[in-house]
């Protein structure tokens, strides 16, 4: 097994045969020095919730780009965020944010998915085509996330572009040259922009995301404004791409399963099972890294301190010694083991709740609209050159 595996066309467009040869080759494999790679659920699950493995994200910046790039603005910047960072500072941080978070009740975010939903719908009038992806899809989260930290809408596009430079920055296969200056200038961008916005909610607090961080306290400790900026970027990122390409990949199975096409569309109270199986069947994350920080033995794999693993969650997903029949999409599968698609352990998906909402609230309001919504060409998908988020590039649609 080599990193150039996970980098071919053939794996972007279904990475699942080369997770299922994965699977049978073994528990874990090793993939380059001090570096292993696997697909099986028992052990991934196990390994995310072991507080001997961590993450170890300038480590793996030196590897890829040498121990001077651990400077650069965008690697400082991920490097701040709550993502990165292990206990105690990763439990201080995220008590704060879950606290910032749940502090916003589930009617508020509701109506405030809903009008953005509403909107980007009517955006597409009565055209006889458009692109789910881009038109939809790609602007929701960015909107919803900027009516979350009000934000003016208009940045949005502004922003969310920044965003995906920057999130370039996570993928396995080292940025070239240009790419590496763009998520840099991404990350200086919103970095700079957060702490303009911080300066005005300082003077004049509202109730929004940032002055909620802001003003959050958890016995006595509070958020730096250092923290508040990078926490606010990480929002951007962690729930733009994630999000779109999920509503994008639901969308595709979907296409894919006509059966279950119509099944929801008859009966749309099946959509929360239905998301769920989605996001088992094809999710928008695909592979999670962590560090082993200590000798560790785990079940029948041993890890030496500085072991790397790259985690197919994309292929835990569809473990058959889990999921019986796994690459079928079946939304009566008993729910009784969850997938991996949100993560698990300590650094479980922050905004798992806010995701399963925009992906419920996105697909029965683009059902309800259009219940006649076709591909164009579901042959001809062009899915993005990346291992760990997996999505489409386009997804043309015909609502006639
Ligand atoms: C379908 C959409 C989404 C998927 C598939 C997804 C998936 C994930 C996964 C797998 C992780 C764990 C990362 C790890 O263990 O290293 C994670 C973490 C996280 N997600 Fe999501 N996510 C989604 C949407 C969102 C949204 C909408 C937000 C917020 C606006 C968000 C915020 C976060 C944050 C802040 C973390 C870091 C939590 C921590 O490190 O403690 N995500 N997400």
């Amino acid at each position: 097994m080599q990193f150039s595996d996970f980098s071919s066309p053939a794996f972007f467009a279904n990475p699942y045969p080369l997770y299922e040869k994965i699977r049978a080759a073994g528990p874990i494999l090793p993939v380059g020095p001090q570096s292993f790679v696997t697909g099986r659920f028992e052990i991934i699950d196990a390994l995310l919730r072991d507080p001997r493995m961590g993450k170890t994200y300038l480590q793996s910046v030196v590897a890829r780009y040498g121990a001077q790039a651990t400077a650069q603005p965008v690697f400082q910047s991920l490097n701040r965020t709550l993502l990165m960072m292990n206990p105690p500072a990763h439990t201080r941080l995220r008590a704060l944010l879950m606290k910032t978070f749940n502090a916003r009740g589930i009617g508020k975010l509701t109506s405030i998915v809903e009008a953005t939903t509403h909107e980007l719908l009517e955006c597409q009038g009565s055209r006889a085509e458009f692109d789910l992806v881009n038109d939809y899809a790609l602007p929701l989260p960015v909107q919803i996330i900027c009516r979350l930290l009000d934000v003016p809408v208009e940045h949005a596009t502004a922003l969310g572009g920044a965003a995906s430079r920057l999130v370039a920055a996570f993928d396995l296969a080292p940025l070239d040259e240009h790419g590496l200056r763009a998520a840099d200038e991404a990350a200086l961008t919103l970095e700079r922009y957060f702490h303009g916005v911080i300066g005005q909610r300082r003077a004049q607090p509202g109730d929004d995301l940032i002055s909620a961080m802001l003003g959050v306290e958890d016995e006595g400790a509070r958020l730096t404004d250092e923290e508040v900026v990078s926490n606010a970027v990480l929002l951007f990122i962690a729930g733009h791409e994630t999000t779109s390409n999920m509503i994008g990949n639901m969308s595709i199975a979907l296409f894919r399963h006509p059966q279950q096409m119509e099944a929801l569309k008859l009966d749309p109270a099946l959509l929360p099972r239905a998301i769920g199986e989605c996001m088992r069947y094809d999710g928008a994350v695909q592979m999670l890294v962590r560090t082993a920080l200590e000798d560790i033995a785990p079940g029948n794999i041993s890890l030496a301190r500085g072991s790397v693993v790259f985690m197919l969650i994309g292929s835990a997903n569809r473990d058959p010694s889990v999921f019986p029949a796994p690459d079928t999409l079946d939304f009566a599968r008993s729910a009784s083991t969850p997938s991996l698609a949100f993560g698990a352990g300590i650094h479980y998906c922050l905004g798992a709740r806010l995701a399963a909402l925009e992906l419920e609230v996105a697909m029965r309001s683009l059902l309800a609209r259009f219940p006649g919504i076709r591909p164009v060409d579901l042959d001809g998908l062009v899915w993005h050159r990346r291992n760990n988020l997996r999505g489409v590039e386009s997804l043309r649609v015909t609502c006639l």
